[in-house]
């Protein structure tokens, strides 16, 4: 029975040490799309910090890459969730959202972080949790955001804006 288990034990340690051997490919661009989001979305600098510490590493183009994070499994781990992270949302192809795209994936935005289910649990173990104040901070933006995006500045008479203003609150209550 011992040495069977022993025998689990090697062939698991070999399998950890060989996987350290597979990397998986980065997610690693310039940072110019992700400033391009931050310019066009109005991303405040206490936001952009929030942002970059918990969520750019699985929804742009640039993850971080600390050590522990190049470590199989976590690697592995990492890169999967980055992959799916992305298809769902990506700051750094805000610019070709359409109006209905960005408005969608703000109104997930702000549900996603009060039901805290952003950042990822194992993420976080590693990471950090995301204070309830910051993501406050954050839902706040995307209130904010989401408003504006629906009322380009010069299109609107400010008679028009004021119902826009009140649609979305009634919509985000009806939901
Ligand atoms: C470890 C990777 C990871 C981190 C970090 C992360 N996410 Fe996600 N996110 C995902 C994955 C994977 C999905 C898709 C599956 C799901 O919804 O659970 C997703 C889905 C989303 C969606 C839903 C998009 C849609 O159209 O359905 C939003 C919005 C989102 N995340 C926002 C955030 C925010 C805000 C943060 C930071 C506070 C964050 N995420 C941090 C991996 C991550």
């Amino acid at each position: 029975m011992l040495t069977k288990i022993k025998n689990i034990f090697i062939v698991l340690l070999l399998v950890l040490i060989i996987s350290q051997f597979l990397r998986p490919e980065k997610n690693e661009a310039s940072y110019d799309s992700i400033a391009n989001f931050e310019d066009l979305a109005e991303v405040t600098p206490e936001v952009k910090t929030i942002l970059q510490n918990n969520c750019y590493d699985c929804h742009s183009n640039i993850t971080r890459y600390p050590l522990h994070m190049e470590v199989s499994p976590v690697s592995h781990y990492m890169a999967y969730h980055i992959k799916e992270g992305k298809e769902h949302f990506n700051v750094s192809n805000w610019e070709s959202y359409s109006v209905q795209q960005k408005d969608h994936k703000l109104d997930k935005f702000i549900k996603e972080l009060e039901e805290k289910e952003m950042p990822l649990k194992p993420y976080t173990w590693i990471n950090g949790e995301l204070s309830r104040a910051d993501a406050d901070k954050l839902i706040a933006w995307a209130k904010a955001t989401r408003i504006k995006i629906r009322q380009p500045k010069d299109s609107l008479p400010v008679q028009q804006i004021d119902t826009v203003a009140v649609d979305s609150t009634m919509i985000s209550m009806a939901q």
